[in-house]
């Protein structure tokens, strides 16, 4: 491996700023970013040609499912397909078979992770209405968060004891990270199905039986309790324009309570269905294209603070069921998550610099990530090449993911990553992963 690259001819996207430049990389590291560095200071040069170098994502949502749902991913398989997406660092969450509830269970995540990780990692605690003597014990520079389903979705893992929902909330010392539904809501609401459609209910009923109501009764009681605890509160995957409410715009910096938009819900709604059927069934719900319209504002007005993907993997035969009630919920998206977050740029919603600021440098900061997430000299080289005018074409033979689909075959999105380089490393480059073992644990600030 060269000791020193040099990334030469880029377009720098960073904190605000596009800025012609060099960006020399020493050990893993960015080493100096000027104008223009001469190619005697390195050992490689990576002409980038005039596109756009900017920090990888750091996707604070991903379900990678290892250990015990491999069939449908794994930790390799799944941060390959991440890497292909422009995703430098994920964090994963706990709803895996075991459950990552106890320490001895996320400590073995780290150790699967240490061998076959394709990009930076971290995990996260899940807590269940029995575990808050562990979110106790937690150090808190080992986990991402906690994760708290306050609404049940794949996984048993609903956390619905008010009692231990104040305790989490209380007692924490990392970000609490919740997934805002209420379950007895959605269990009205399919029994009303039920009695309409018999089991026959068309999965254009999802977002009325996982409707706006279901989401701000969980996601408004969330706020409530980080508000009267003073606790750090991360809502997951907003979905609707009446949440937006709960949210301050503005800067991530001194937010105690910050949101989450997943790229899924801010491309597709309720108009898909009838094309997409199961394959779009996620939860929350893809609800109607003025929500997701409202979203979009949400993002830009910095109410919703970070992109993220909720990459779901279940296998393309298990999504292919017409039948509502049994095909399992998700989508797989981090091999398109970057492209995907670049259609807010194409469509004016969002600049250059916005995105990156949503993709990376707000997560970085939200989680306390050390030395990652922006261009600066010192940090990690996690960066992606991005080329805005060619298009990455989505098709079932381009999959990486173990699931075999994408939810955008036959869909293009109008970039496409060039190169993802992971700590100075190639781990993604002219449309091929490249074998690396250069990927870290995330190391937490805090
Ligand atoms: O649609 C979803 N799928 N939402 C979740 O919260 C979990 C995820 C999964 O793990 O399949």
């Amino acid at each position: 491996m060269p000791q020193r690259l040099l990334i030469k001819n880029a377009l720098l996207v960073n904190e605000g700023d596009i800025l012609p430049g060099d960006l020399l990389i020493d050990k893993g590291r960015i080493a100096r970013i000027d104008r223009e560095i001469a190619a005697s200071d390195s050992d490689r040069i990576l002409d980038a040609g005039g596109l756009h170098v900017m920090p990888g994502m750091i996707d604070d949502q991903v379900h990678f499912r290892e250990p015990g749902l491999t069939h449908k991913g794994d930790i390799g398989s799944e941060s390959r397909a991440a890497v292909a997406g422009g995703i430098t660092s994920f964090m994963e969450m706990p709803n895996t078979l075991p459950p990552t509830v106890t320490l001895d269970a996320l400590e073995d995540k780290y150790r699967i992770a240490e061998r076959s990780a394709h990009a930076n990692y971290a995990f996260y605690l899940g807590a269940t209405n029995d575990n808050l003597d562990v979110v106790r014990a937690l150090d808190p520079k080992s986990a991402a968060g906690i994760k708290v389903f306050m609404g049940a979705s794949t996984g048993n893992m609903l956390v619905d004891d008010e009692t231990v929902l104040r305790g989490i909330f209380r007692d924490a010392r990392v970000p609490i990270t919740t997934h805002c539904e209420s379950t007895p809501m959605i269990q009205k609401n399919l029994a009303a199905a039920l009695d309409r459609y018999g089991e026959n209910i068309p999965v254009t009923e999802h977002p009325v039986i996982r409707n706006a109501e279901v989401c701000y009764a969980s996601s408004s009681m969330a706020v409530a309790l980080a508000r009267e605890a003073g606790a750090q509160l991360h809502v997951l995957h907003l979905t609707t324009e009446r949440e937006m409410e709960l949210f301050e715009p503005g800067p991530v910096e001194g937010k105690s309570i910050t949101a989450e938009v997943c790229v899924h819900h801010l491309i597709f709604s309720a108009d898909d269905y009838a094309s997409m059927g199961n394959r779009i069934k996620c939860n929350p719900a893809v609800k109607s294209a003025a929500d997701r319209d409202a979203l979009r504002l949400a993002l830009r007005e910095g109410r919703i603070d970070i992109i993220a993907t909720d990459h779901a993997p279940h296998t393309r035969e298990e999504k292919a069921s017409d039948n509502y009630l049994t095909a399992p919920a998700g989508l797989p998206l981090v091999q398109e998550a970057l492209p995907a977050a670049l259609e807010l740029y194409h469509d004016d919603m969002l600049s250059l610099p916005g995105v990156v600021e949503r993709t990376a440098h707000n997560p970085a900061v939200r989680f306390s990530v050390g030395d990652r997430g922006f261009l600066r000299e010192g940090y990690y080289a996690d960066l992606v090449v991005v080329d805005l005018s060619r298009p990455t074409e989505p098709s079932a033979k381009r999959v990486l993911s173990r699931c075999g689909w994408s939810p955008f075959e036959g869909r293009a999105l109008r970039s496409s990553i060039v190169t993802t380089l992971v700590n100075g490393v190639p781990a993604w480059q002219d449309g091929k992963v490249c074998e690396h073992d250069a990927a870290m644990r995330l190391r937490f600030d805090r």
